[in-house]
C-alpha cells in the first residue's frame, strides 16, 4: 500500500514546530477552517437559512462517518463528546445483580465512570482486566468475559500505552456469552481501518477532535439495528417523526425518526461546526483509512527503531496501534521533560508513565530529527 507524502502544507504549522502529538488534539487543515468560517457565516443571516440546513449538513457527516467504518449511515447518531455516547450506551445496556461490566484497566475515564455508576444503580460489577504490561490486551479480555458479563466496554487501542485489542476477536467471545460491545474508539477511528461489519458493535463513541481531525465538541455515537430503538439522553424535537414541518412541532408525536437519530445531541444542527466536521471526514477519506493506517505505522515504527537505539523501553509494534508509539518514561528522566521538548519545538504528552508519540500526515523527517534531537538533549 502506498506511503501517503507529507500532508504538511494543508495545515498551518511552523516549520520550528514538531507536533508529535495526534492523541491529545489534531490541529485543523486549512480546508477545515474554511468550512468552520462558512458555517459560523450562516449563523450571521438567519433568514437565509432553510430547513434542509437543519438536515442535509449532519446526514452528510453521518454518511462520511459510516463510511469510513464501514456501517449503514442510519445507526450514526451526532453527539458532542465521547462520554455523550458513552452515557447514552450505558443507559441502553441491561445491568442487573450478578451480572459484569468488563473495563481495561486505565481506559479513559469517560469510558469508566459511567459504568461505575450503572453499576451502583443496578447493583452489577465492574471487573477490570489489567494485561500483561508491553503486550496487547486481546488474550486478558477474552479470558475476562464469560456467562456473568452484560457488556465489554473497551476501546480499540488504550489511549495511554497503545496497547491493542482485536475487537473482532472480541465480538466473537461476546457473541458465545451474550455480551453487548460497547467501544470508545476515540484513539483509532480515523487512524486505521476499522471494520463495523466484523466489529459489530452494539455502540461505538467516537469524539472527532483527535484522530477524525474535526472540530473541537463534534462525535459520533454508532448504534446497532437491534439497539435503535432505545432511549436517547434527551427528547428533543428534531429527532421526532414529522420534524421539518416546523409549523406542526406542537402536534406532539410519541413517534422518532427512524435510524439511530433519536440518540443524536441536541441543535446537532450545529451550523458553525458541522461544516468542518464533513470536511476534516472529507479529507480523511480522500487519503484512505488503510493508507493513513500504513503511513502512520511507517513513521512509528522508524521512529520507535530511533528510541529503541537510545536505550528507551518502546512498546513493541505487534502489541500497539499501528499510529501509537509509546515508551516507558526513563528513570531519571527530567521532571520537567515535556517543558524541555516543547521549547525545543517538539509536543508530545506523558500518559500514565508512557512518553505518548502520536504524529501524523503533517510530519516529516524534519520533524523526526528534530524530535529526536530534542529528546537525546533532555534525557
Ligand atoms: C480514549 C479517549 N476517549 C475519549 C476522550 C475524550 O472524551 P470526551 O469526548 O468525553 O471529552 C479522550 C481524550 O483524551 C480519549 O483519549
Amino acid at each position: 500500500m502506498p506511503i501517503i507524502p507529507s500532508q504538511r502544507a494543508r495545515f498551518d504549522i511552523p516549520r520550528e514546530v514538531a507536533y508529535l502529538n495526534c492523541a491529545y488534539m489534531s490541529p485543523l487543515s486549512h480546508e477545515v477552517m474554511a468550512a468552520l468560517a462558512r458555517g459560523a457565516a450562516m449563523k450571521a443571516r438567519p433568514w437565509a437559512l432553510t430547513i434542509p440546513d437543519f438536515y442535509d449538513m449532519p446526514d452528510a457527516a453521518r454518511a462520511r462517518f459510516a463510511r469510513l467504518v464501514n456501517a449503514d449511515a442510519e445507526g450514526v447518531a451526532l453527539v458532542p463528546s465521547a462520554s455523550y455516547g458513552v452515557e447514552t450506551a450505558a443507559r441502553n445496556v441491561p445491568l442487573g445483580k450478578g451480572r459484569r461490566i468488563v473495563l481495561l484497566a486505565d481506559q479513559f475515564p469517560s469510558h469508566v465512570y459511567p459504568w461505575r455508576r450503572r453499576a451502583r444503580e443496578t447493583g452489577a460489577e465492574v471487573v477490570t482486566v489489567s494485561p500483561p504490561p508491553g503486550e496487547a490486551a486481546t488474550e486478558a479480555v477474552l479470558a475476562a468475559i464469560d456467562e456473568r458479563c452484560a457488556v465489554a466496554a473497551l476501546p480499540n487501542v488504550l489511549w495511554t500505552t497503545g496497547a491493542l485489542i482485536d475487537l473482532a476477536a472480541v465480538r466473537r467471545r461476546c457473541d458465545e456469552v451474550g455480551a453487548a460491545l460497547v467501544l470508545d474508539l476515540t484513539q483509532s477511528a480515523g487512524a486505521m481501518v476499522t471494520d463495523f461489519a466484523a466489529i459489530r458493535p452494539d455502540f461505538a463513541a467516537v469524539a472527532a477532535y483527535k484522530w477524525m481531525m474535526g472540530p473541537y465538541a463534534t462525535g459520533f455515537l454508532y448504534v446497532a439495528p437491534e439497539r435503535r430503538d432505545g432511549e436517547p439522553l434527551e427528547e428533543g424535537w428534531i429527532g421526532r417523526k414529522g420534524s421539518r414541518n416546523f409549523a406542526g412541532l406542537v402536534a406532539y408525536t410519541d413517534e422518532y425518526e427512524p435510524g439511530a437519530t433519536r440518540f443524536d445531541m441536541g441543535e446537532r444542527a450545529n451550523f458553525a461546526l458541522m461544516p468542518g466536521l464533513v470536511a476534516a471526514l472529507d479529507m480523511l477519506l480522500g487519503w484512505g483509512a488503510a493508507d493513513v493506517e500504513e503511513t502512520l505505522a511507517d513513521r512509528t515504527r522508524r521512529l520507535g527503531a530511533a528510541l529503541g537505539a537510545m536505550g528507551l523501553d518502546v512498546m513493541k509494534e505487534a502489541a500497539r496501534g499501528p499510529h501509537f508509539l509509546t515508551a516507558k518514561l526513563p528513570a531519571g528522566a527530567p521532571e520537567d521533560l515535556l517543558a524541555r521538548l516543547a521549547a525545543q519545538g517538539v509536543h508530545l504528552s506523558v500518559r500514565g508513565g508512557s512518553l505518548r508519540i502520536t504524529p501524523h500526515l503533517w510530519c516529516d523527517g524534519e520533524d523526526e530529527t528534530r524530535f529526536l534531537d530534542a529528546l537525546k538533549a533532555a534525557l
